[in-house]
């Protein structure tokens, strides 16, 4: 199959490697020619294992190329992939499709014969039928069809969530061509037991705000269970083991930690709450869960106060990982933001070390300072705080760090440090939903 990708984002970029790698043949088209041809040359606009190689040995083998011509790539292509950013519109949250509309039409205007449209950003529903309403507008000659493929894959994840999907999802209205195309594009997945799950255009794109806002809601209930630990002496590693036990609930997304961040669940959370007010369907669960998330950022704040006794003014405080998650370098929405904001409200100085993260990071928030390690950002520092779980901070030496601060306290906002250990090293010790802290 001949697949033209537009936007080489995180979705587009992935998406088009792993579909050349599948041995179509690729073309991926983004407007900005500088990140074009750093790709070109090797260099990935963003940190994600495995997507250089994959990137790189595709395109050396000829199934992927790369272009700004958005006109030429669409020549001949069978299906059309719409990967471009659909970022929160300031002010009112809703999701700003006017990057999709554009591809839309662009697209359609270049078409040279009947295709396949199929729109992968995360768009709100009803707006596959605004696109094809735009695509026939511009092109009424032309058969084409418009197809919504959602998709799920995880940041730092991403190229095995693409090749191992646990489903993939289809919204059509109908078409046998838009259909088949469909089926011949990830037939490499279905012959690997993937679900291809064929359904409703505006379905498929609730399938996936849906899936978002349950996972958010998921993370935010074991957050509130940490909270509730907390009072009344509980511990929340084992309420999640417990309950996730049950495979009606089951075991995955009920870390307790810091609030959820990143470039899809806030987003999504706050897309899907303004749907369903414009329908007149408030979907009120998931309008606390966006309210208790923004407010748990800024809490993690106070609770480092906190461990320092109450007063953070002229204190150090030192973070370990900035990033929403480990294994990216990604700060949208990242919690450490908000935690920042309120350490620096209190009167603290930051200083922080992040193994990807650090350059996004330092153009956010200019006021804190970077370390080179774990070990130098701690270094006379009042706390010392985990904040993102990258692997590199898991066997840290916990003896030496403690050993360099001017107080050694700890405030483990992932739960990644074994109490008795951290405490034999000298460290007070404050964790996520266990009433067994020092401070
Ligand atoms: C998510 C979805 O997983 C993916 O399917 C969708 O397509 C895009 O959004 P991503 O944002 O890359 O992917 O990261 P994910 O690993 O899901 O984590 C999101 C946030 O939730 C992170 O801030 C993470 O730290 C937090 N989280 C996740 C928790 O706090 N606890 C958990 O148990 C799981």
């Amino acid at each position: 199959m001949k697949i033209t990708m537009i936007g080489t984002g995180y979705v587009g970029l992935v998406s088009g490697a792993c579909f050349a790698d599948f041995g179509h043949d690729v073309v991926c088209v983004d407007k900005d020619s500088s990140k074009i041809a750093a790709i070109e040359s090797g260099q990935m606009p963003i940190y994600e294992p495995g997507l250089d190689q994959l990137v790189g040995g595709n395109a050396a083998a000829g199934r992927l190329s790369f272009t700004t011509d958005l006109a030429a790539g669409v020549k001949g292509a069978d299906a059309i992939f719409i990967a471009v950013g659909t970022p929160s519109r300031r002010g009112d949250g809703h999701a700003d499709l006017s990057y999709v509309y554009a591809a839309a039409r662009e697209i359609a205007e270049a078409l040279d014969g009947p295709a396949v449209i199929v729109t992968k950003s995360t768009v709100p529903v009803g707006t596959g039928d605004e696109v094809e309403r735009i695509a026939r507008e511009a092109r009424p000659d032309l058969d084409i069809a418009v197809v919504s493929n959602p998709e799920f894959l995880r940041e730092g994840a991403a190229i095995s969530d693409f090749k191992r999907p646990d489903r993939i999802v289809v919204g059509t209205t109908g078409d046998e061509r838009a259909i088949n195309a469909m089926q011949q594009i990830y037939r490499p997945l279905y012959l690997n037991q993937a679900p291809l799950l064929f359904t409703g255009r505006r379905t498929a794109e609730l399938i996936k705000y849906a899936a978002n806002a349950f996972l958010a809601t998921k993370i935010t209930f074991i957050n509130e269970m940490a909270d509730l630990c907390e009072a009344v002496g509980a511990e929340v590693q084992d309420v999640a083991r417990g309950i996730g036990l049950d495979n009606r609930i089951g075991s995955k997304f009920l870390h307790a930690g810091p609030g959820y961040g990143g470039s899809c669940f806030p987003k999504d959370t706050l897309a899907l709450v303004k749907t369903g007010q414009d329908h007149e369907t408030p979907i009120r669960i998931v309008e606390t869960v966006v309210q208790v998330n923004d407010l748990r950022k800024r809490a993690m704040g106070r609770k480092i106060v906190k461990a320092m006794g109450g007063d953070a003014r002229g204190k150090t405080v030192a973070l370990l990982g900035l990033t929403f998650k480990p294994n990216t370098d990604d700060m949208r929405d990242a919690p450490s933001i908000a935690i920042v904001q309120a350490l620096e409200d209190a009167g603290a100085k930051v200083v922080a070390y992040d193994p990807e993260g650090m350059a996004a990071a330092s153009a956010l928030m200019p006021g804190i300072t970077m370390a080179t390690d774990a070990y130098s950002a701690a270094q006379g520092a009042d706390a010392l705080v985990l904040v993102t779980e990258w692997n590199a901070f898991r066997a840290l030496d916990l003896k030496r760090l403690a050993a360099s601060m001017n107080a050694p306290v700890l405030v483990d906002l992932r739960n990644i440090y074994p109490a008795a250990e951290v405490r034999a090293a000298g460290f007070s010790l404050t964790r996520i939903g266990d009433k067994a802290v020092d401070a």
